[in-house]
């Protein structure tokens, strides 16, 4: 189970994001930043400065510029960077924006540099530079645009080029929740679903949730179901407990291809350490999916240690593959 998403999610996602910053729970560093940013907009009756979203899958990026468009009173345009595939696309788009619209580009490191470009006289001056015709006739057309805001979200904020980075002026970088703030997120979205849950569940799910208010989400919508099925008016732990065994997600919230990363390390590496590459073709998985999705927690939490030599795993997590209930 990745944090990526399938269209049926996409539409209960919908349901349960955050509509505005006292619903946003968490992430107070970015969201102080933010507010500060935008109060800031608003007093000066001028756009928003560009800022930079990173961050593993299922933090709260999307959610957080939906909630800043809003609270400036304009309008959201989203876009997903591989998606432009040719400069006029991007050109069209900057072109229809309205005075201090938010432009969000999900995934903006995956981007066609040809197309990246557009956004370096964009940004920095809201002028387009296009190039008209070819060989020694050619020449630059230019183009005011509306001034706007740009979102950007990344998962890879390393991956980013110089230039483009450089015109962010508010890089901000999202951490993996706490627990409790993660029971906060299940115990809201309860009222929503409306639930009952008996004391401990919040928590419970928060444990389980590999930091990630989407994945929480998740979990919360099965447990639910269980306790439909079994007829209970309260979610119970035995509920929890029967969802997550058929997610085949442990106490420590990790899903079976984290555990299967552990031990393909353990039983073929020796434990490490091994190389990216080596270590995503015995798993069969993409390089992305596994530096993304699953790294990030795993490193967090003290299962995995990258080495200059490679990925190797620890002692925690040894013992916890041994001892783990799947
Ligand atoms: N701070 C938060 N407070 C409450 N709910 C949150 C918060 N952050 C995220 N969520 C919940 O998690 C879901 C996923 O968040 P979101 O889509 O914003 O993540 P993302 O960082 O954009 O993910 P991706 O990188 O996959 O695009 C939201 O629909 C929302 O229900
Ligand atoms: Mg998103």
């Amino acid at each position: 189970m990745s944090s990526s998403i399938t269209d049926q999610e996409y539409k209960q996602e919908v349901f349960l994001r955050p509509k505005d910053f006292s619903e946003y729970i968490g992430q107070k560093k970015v969201v102080q930043n933010i507010e500060v940013m935008v109060e800031s907009a608003k007093l000066r009756e001028q756009t928003m400065d560009h800022c930079l979203l990173s961050g593993p899958p299922g933090l709260g990026k999307t959610s957080l510029a939906m909630i800043i468009s809003k609270a400036l009173g304009t309008e959201l345009h989203v876009i997903s960077g591989p998606a432009i595939e040719k400069k006029g696309d991007l050109a069209a788009i900057l072109t229809n924006l309205q005075p201090h619209d938010v432009l969000f580009i999900d995934e903006i490191h995956r981007m066609h540099i040809s197309v990246e470009e557009i956004l370096y006289s964009a940004m920095e001056d809201y002028r387009l530079d296009i190039l008209i015709g070819q060989g020694p006739s050619a020449r630059t057309m230019q183009i005011d645009i509306a001034p706007f805001t740009l979102i950007g979200a990344t998962t890879r904020s390393g991956l980013l080029s110089n230039p483009l980075r450089d015109r962010f002026m508010a890089h901000l970088h999202f951490d993996f929740y706490k627990a409790e703030e993660l029971a906060q997120i299940v115990r809201n979205n309860s009222h929503k679903m409306e639930i009952t849950l008996s004391e401990g569940v919040d928590l419970h799910i928060a444990k389980c949730s590999r930091g990630t208010p989407r994945i929480a989400n998740r979990i919360l919508r099965r447990v639910r179901d269980f306790a439909i099925v079994a007829r209970n008016t309260k979610v119970t732990e035995q509920d929890v407990e029967k969802a997550l065994g058929l997610m085949e997600i442990d106490y420590y919230g990790l899903d079976r291809m984290d555990r299967k990363i552990l031990s393909v390390i353990k039983d073929y590496y020796g434990g490490g350490p091994v190389g990216i590459e080596a270590l995503c073709a015995t798993l069969s998985e993409d390089r992305t999916t596994i530096e993304d999705v699953y790294e990030p927690y795993l490193l967090k939490e003290g299962f995995l240690i990258r080495t200059p030599r490679g990925r190797e795993i620890s002692e925690k997590a040894k013992d916890h593959i041994e001892k783990s209930n799947f």
